[in-house]
């Protein structure tokens, strides 16, 4: 597969997968998680797609298009560890995390991600989900959309 195709089955991974959850995640109370503003693009799918849910944004810097910035006080600019930790203390919970970190080197992907998963659990509400192209643990694995190839994208529900 072309690096071309394999980009355009992460996007269509990714509209699929964040249109499943926002439905999953209707009947819940909290707000949403975005790690990874990036250029915007799965931050402003998900601003369109839950208009009524807060949307807290972690990125260690701010370069998404103009069109898509966060507003400031859902932006928090560091490190994940750090401003996860933040948003435990701050007791915001969420009920849909979509994690999008990742600089295409797979071991070291895979274990941030394994890492960050004790930092995600605190913040989210029981029943919420976690939309995410790494693995993570201390989640229940739960299927997603069938449109979206195995492996592809991971689905887990919070206990
Ligand atoms: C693949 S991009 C996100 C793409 C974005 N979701 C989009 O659709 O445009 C990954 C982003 O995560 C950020 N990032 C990666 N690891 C991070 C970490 N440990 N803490 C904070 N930000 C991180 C990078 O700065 C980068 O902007």
């Amino acid at each position: 597969m072309s690096r071309l195709e394999s980009m355009r089955r992460r996007l269509t991974a990714q509209i699929d997968g964040l249109n499943w959850a926002a439905k999953a995640t209707a009947g819940l109370t909290g707000d949403v998680l975005e790690m990874g503003l990036g250029n915007g693009r799965t931050y402003d799918h998900l601003r369109e797609r839950m208009p009524d849910r807060r949307i807290w944004v972690i990125d260690r810097q701010l370069r998404a298009h103009p069109d898509c910035i966060p507003p400031e006080r859902d932006f928090l600019e560091g490190e994940a560890d750090a401003m996860l930790t933040d948003l435990a203390r701050r007791s915001a919970r969420m009920v849909l995390t979509h994690y999008d970190f990742g600089i295409g080197v797979p071991e070291d992907d895979a274990a941030e991600a394994l890492r960050l998963s004790a930092l995600i659990a605190p913040v989210m509400v029981p029943g919420g989900l976690v939309v995410t192209q790494q693995a993570m643990t201390g989640f229940t694995q739960i299927p997603g959309p069938e449109s979206i190839a195995q492996g592809r994208y991971f689905f887990y529900r919070a206990g």
